[in-house]
């Protein structure tokens, strides 16, 4: 653990520059909260003026203080920040929470890196600026200016909005959703989302980190701790809109977007994504207080058939589709419910049930080996008390003494439920008012196990690559001043990538070019070469299926003509005579640099899919063949792939091959390649290959 972090997240003394005697100024705020949230180590408010806040000694400057301090919370006017932030590196002060605005969030970025250079040269840390504070409750210390700690548990909260961390910490006691930690982080000058988790998930009181996420600084810093830690993490990300879409040159860059690429990064590195704040809370709770779910057999119980329904619809939408349990389990609920009830899945111990039938059914049910997470559903009804079912279900779940997987609790009713549901949540038991709620908890408990397992798989590096070669090729490109590759160039550095392309020769001549296509044997397909013309069918600069000689001529004259008509004063190569691929299923492989997670990869099936549809999936690369076989299972029409409609399957292998290998590529070369696209990739049935037949390479600018 970091103790430097350790010193400004649990600090032993404090102190507050900026502290005021004004009730109504944040200054007071903070070591009024100190003093409220019962913190016990030392504060020291530090004012020009008063001799004491709170009853707590002042000091003019806090270098005057004669004691150790570990960290100072910082609530001066901005102008003023920089000279505290040096008086307190000379005091020798650890670290910083600087609570004032007016940083690199109004565009003042100069000051704030004055601010970090300041504190760096102390070897501080910073929190902020242009945060609320922090606050944690096994530290019973509130350093911010939130009106009060929020419901003690097990979770941390990192939010990049203070006005938000203000509102979820007071909706921890009307949500019941416990936190150990809030941490305002504003706006990350020094201190990062990414040195907060590699924080947590050392932290002994932190069960489940929860992000509110509006940018990242640095994605593969992101990714690269989350990685590694331990604890499951929900992140709930805003402002996801569409980005760069318009000025994208290559078919993959206009269908990424910051939210696709943020989601398949989420997913790489097993972070679990809220989908709105309903869904952070109830996501929160189940992580935080539950262990993960370690394999697919997930368990219902319920009294109410109806409830029982809507809780197996939901495991079938979240993707955890319920089995029957086996005969054996089976008989032996059957002992504890009415002939007419059933023990198949979901358990439906019917509507008499009392707390009896609840108790022993989980007793026997819960540590069951067959099962791996369990959901208890209850309806109120006149002849049953919930918090006897209540604690019913907490006893048996005691008393089976196994606690190693996951359960979650729904009751559907009244004041009574509501009651009774506090009291579950009370004893670590996640409970929620719907039964697809519980459904969806467990799912994510489920999903956060998956993904933790492939989240630490190691990255892709092939050995049949000749990146020198490439880089020979478009540093050759780059000395004719051309920020594309023709498709020569291209298909060249993807071949240097061990990619199948078409066999691909340029003609500078109308002779060479039927001298090539006999070389390479008919049919062949010609295509202008030049770097001013990209979209090259849009430019009538492309022929297929060309049987002959004579055709080879008649479509040298027509490319030519149509390409100086398309753009007059286009630097023409000369035309590529390639190989005609027979054709099978189209697929569409490309990359974008992303602002912060970097190069990118995008899959999906060509033609009407990838143009109308928009069917495609993203990550970040580099990415193993395991990752590549899911992205081609991950798209809506991935049916196609595995042999629809009595078709044979396609060569899914060959395919995932081609993928792992694109994005290493793209990963290799992030300086060079800023936009790609191997668009069409013709895939043949299983066993038969897959061929580029066409490439295009956007160069980074330099
Ligand atoms: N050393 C010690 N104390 C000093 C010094 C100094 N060098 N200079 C000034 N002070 C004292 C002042 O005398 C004053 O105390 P007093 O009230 O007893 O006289 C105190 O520090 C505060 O200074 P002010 O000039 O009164 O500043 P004010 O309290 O009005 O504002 C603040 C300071 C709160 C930091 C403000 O500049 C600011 O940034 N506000 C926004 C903070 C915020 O909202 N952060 C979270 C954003 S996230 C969200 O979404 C909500």
């Amino acid at each position: 653990m970091d103790p430097i972090i350790n010193a400004v997240l649990k600090p032993k003394s404090i102190a507050v520059i900026g502290a005021s005697t004004k009730p109504e100024k944040i200054g007071y705020k903070v070591v009024e909260n100190l003093k409220k949230s019962g913190y016990q180590g030392a504060v020291y408010p530090i004012n020009l003026e008063a001799d004491e806040i709170m009853g707590y000694k002042c000091y003019p400057n806090i270098k005057d203080v004669p004691y150790v301090i570990d960290a100072a919370v910082v609530t001066v006017p901005a102008k003023i920040v920089p000279k505290v932030v040096q008086e307190a590196g000379e005091k020798g002060v650890k670290g910083l929470s600087i609570i004032t605005s007016g940083f690199s969030e109004v565009g003042d970025h100069a000051l704030e890196d004055e601010v970090v250079r300041i504190a760096h040269e102390f070897g501080m840390r910073i929190i902020g600026p242009n945060i609320i504070g922090v606050l944690s409750n096994s530290d019973q210390m509130n350093a911010s200016f939130a009106n009060f700690l929020p419901l003690n548990g097990k979770a941390a909260l990192v939010s990049q909005s203070g006005a938000l961390l203000i509102a979820m910490d007071a909706a921890t006691y009307t949500r019941r959703v416990g936190f150990d930690k809030m941490i305002s982080i504003g706006n990350q000058a020094d201190l990062e989302v990414a040195d907060l988790i590699a924080y947590l998930n050392e932290d002994e009181n932190t069960t489940c980190i929860t992000l509110y996420i509006e940018g990242l600084k640095n994605g593969a810093r992101f990714m690269e701790e989350a990685r590694k830690c331990t604890k499951p993490i929900i992140a709930l990300k805003a402002g996801t809109s569409a980005h760069g879409a318009a000025a994208a040159a290559s078919h993959t860059g206009s269908l990424a977007g910051s939210a696709k690429v943020y989601e398949a990064a989420f997913e790489q590195c097993g972070v679990s994504q809220a989908q709105d704040l309903n869904d952070m809370f109830d996501t929160t709770l189940a992580l935080s207080l539950q262990p993960m779910m370690k394999g697919d057999n997930l368990l219902i119980i319920t009294n109410g058939g109806g409830v029982g329904v809507l809780a197996t619809d939901a495991a079938e939408k979240y993707g955890l589709p319920l089995k029957f349990a086996p005969e054996e389990l089976q008989a032996e609920l059957r002992k504890h419910m009415p002939s007419f009830g059933s023990a198949k899945n979901p358990v439906d111990i019917t509507g008499g049930a009392g707390l009896e039938g609840y108790y022993e059914c989980i007793k026997y049910a819960y540590p069951h080996t067959w099962v791996d997470g369990m959901a208890v559903l209850y309806c109120e009804t006149a002849v049953t008390d919930p918090q006897e079912i209540a604690e019913a279900i907490y006893n048996a779940i005691q008393e089976s003494g196994d606690f190693s997987k996951p359960v979650t609790v729904s009751f559907v009713g009244g004041d009574r439920c509501e009651a009774a549901m506090r009291w579950l949540i009370e004893h670590d038991i996640p409970t929620y008012n719907a039964p697809d709620l519980a459904i969806k908890a467990l799912t994510t408990l489920r999903k956060q196990e998956q993904m933790l397992q492939t989240a630490h798989n190691r990255p892709y590096k092939p050995t049949d690559v000749d990146p020198a070669k490439a880089r020979e090729i478009i540093a050759a490109a780059r000395a004719k001043g051309r920020d594309a590759l023709t498709e020569v160039d291209a298909k060249n550095v993807f071949r240097a990538y061990g990619l199948p392309v078409t066999a691909t020769e340029l003609a500078t001549s109308e002779e060479e070019a039927v001298r090539m296509a006999a070389e390479l044997g008919f049919p062949v397909v010609m295509k202008i070469v030049s770097p001013d013309i990209l979209h090259k069918s849009d430019a009538g600069a492309v022929k297929v299926n060309i049987k002959d000689e004579q055709g080879v001529r008649d479509a040298w004259k027509v490319i030519m003509e149509n390409s100086l008509k398309y753009k007059a004063d286009a630097e023409i190569d000369g035309i590529a005579v390639q190989e005609m691929a027979p054709w099978a299923t189209e697929v569409i492989v490309g990359s974008v640099n992303d602002a912060t997670f970097g190069p990118t990869l995008m899959f999906g099936l060509g033609g009407i899919f990838v143009e109308v549809m928009k069917d495609v999936t993203f990550k970040v690369a580099p990415i193993d063949i395991a990752t590549a076989m899911d992205m081609q299972s991950e798209i809506k029409s991935a049916k196609i792939l595995q042999g629809a409609r009595g078709e044979l399957p396609r060569d899914q292998k060959a395919l995932a091959n081609v993928l792992a290998h694109y994005s290493y590529m793209v990963y290799d070369l992030n300086d060079e390649i800023a936009e790609s696209d191997a668009n069409p990739v013709i895939v043949y049935e299983d066993g038969k290959g897959v061929m580029v037949v066409d490439a295009r390479i956007i160069l980074t600018k330099k």
